[in-house]
């Protein structure tokens, strides 16, 4: 017979490594992707079969709405007989006393079913499955009671001690904030993707509205159109050059904004007359006037857009763009004179582009430049760009003209 000492030692030992497969179990529970739970479930119910030498661990759900549990995993031991199929929809009102035990928060302990009374609804269910003891303990959500955790022993009555009826416990527990983790990040999963489809959706809305606008502009004026694609494909490589350059205000969304926004920056022409905007000769200073005016309601149409969509980062950057293209670094531009870093980064990124695409093509008053003669004219026109940003140009200026010239001679 065993010392007090030696089953002392005993104990301590298997507590030890009970708590060591307790936490290895909640462990692999915490870091467990939802697609892997089912397995990492089963897992721990075949570790915790063979440590307790029980011959079935199993996990139920109580659905209390449709009055019904389902046996949601299970294992057995080689030779036991796999019951989770025929445990799926069972009326819960068919074993009140079981389900009230969990209900009430308390473990469902059979030490022996042949002993239950005849005609006991419990009895007739576990009896068919072979079942001779049986340790059942309930998933508490605080006090409301979500399922239940079990041992089944079929091949010989077994007796549980109230230490074995504790590591059951504390395995629902485990098992019950997982399953809690898992059911909140399946939903936030599902809430990301519904988002990114919204977004998306959104993204082709502008997308749709920009090309309108881009057709709708390249029907009163040819060169018009493709001065405006232009403007976005050399404006978009312009953010991306600077994104490259780690400039801490071009984000991946902030490309994105100048794809979609930059395209918009001349439509105030729309109130051009024709006259005006497809005059073959030099523009008077009247005429100027009205041309000069495209900024101001360019920036009022996007204006009224943005107070409908006040949270839309990109009517926001088009709206900045419109209204702000032709001011200058300096101050000296139209039609606010606003001044270096008052000026939007998104429109001082536009004023290069579009004087660089208006230097290299042909317009009333002057022939098309080339590259170098274009550079040379935008050095001089010191203090109306963004120094840094054209120091970025300039350094960048093959790479732009490539996409000038491609993009040229697409149309
Ligand atoms: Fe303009
Ligand atoms: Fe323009």
């Amino acid at each position: 017979m065993a010392t007090s000492h030696e089953s002392l030692t005993l104990q301590l030992q298997q507590q030890e490594r009970l708590h060591h497969l307790l936490s290895s179990l909640l462990n692999r529970f915490l870091t467990t992707e939802i697609a892997d739970f089912k397995k990492r479930v089963d897992q721990s119910l075949a570790e915790l079969g063979h440590y307790f030498a029980v011959d079935r661990v199993y996990v139920f759900d109580y659905d209390f709405t449709n009055q019904v549990c389902h046996n949601t995993f299970e294992w057995c031991a080689e030779g036991i007989t796999a019951e989770m199929d025929n445990l799926q929809d069972v009326p819960i009102d068919v074993l009140p006393e079981w389900v009230n035990t969990h209900v009430a928060g308390e473990t469902m302990y059979i030490p022996r079913v042949a002993d239950l009374p005849e005609g006991s609804a419990v009895r007739a269910i576990l009896e068919p499955q072979a079942i001779q003891s049986l340790l059942a303990v309930p998933m508490m959500q605080g006090k409301s009671c979500q399922g239940f955790v079990g041992f089944d022993s079929v091949i010989s009555e077994r007796t549980y001690t109230e230490y074995e009826q504790q590591a059951l416990q504390d395995f629902s527990n485990a098992l019950l904030g997982a399953v809690e983790r898992h059911r909140i990040e399946a939903g936030r999963e599902e809430a990301q993707r519904v988002l990114a489809e919204r977004e998306k959706e959104l993204i082709d809305y502008q997308e749709g509205l920009v090309r309108t606008l881009l057709r709708l502009s390249a029907l009163r004026n040819n060169e018009t159109g493709n001065h405006i694609e232009r403007v976005q494909d050399l404006s978009t490589l312009f953010a991306t050059i600077l994104y490259d350059h780690h400039h801490p205000d071009a984000t991946p969304l902030f490309i994105e904004g100048i794809r979609l926004a930059a395209p918009l920056h001349d439509i105030g022409k729309i109130s051009v007359p024709d006259a005006i905007l497809l005059k073959a000769n030099k523009l008077s200073d009247q005429e100027w006037v009205f041309m000069r005016d495209h900024v101001r309601v360019g920036g009022e149409v996007l204006k009224d857009l943005q107070m409908q969509f006040p949270q839309n980062y990109f009517i926001q950057m088009a709206y900045h763009i419109a209204l702000y293209h032709h001011e200058r670094w300096d101050g000296t531009g139209y039609n606010q004179g606003l001044k270096g870093e008052d000026i939007p980064l998104a429109a001082r990124i536009v004023t290069i582009i579009d004087v660089y695409d208006a230097l290299r093509t042909v317009r009333p008053y002057k022939p098309a430049y080339s590259h170098e003669d274009a550079i040379l004219a935008m050095r001089d026109m010191e203090g109306a760009f963004d120094p840094t940003l054209f120091e970025l140009f300039l350094l960048h200026q093959e790479e732009i003209a490539i996409m000038f010239d491609q993009t040229f001679k697409a149309h």
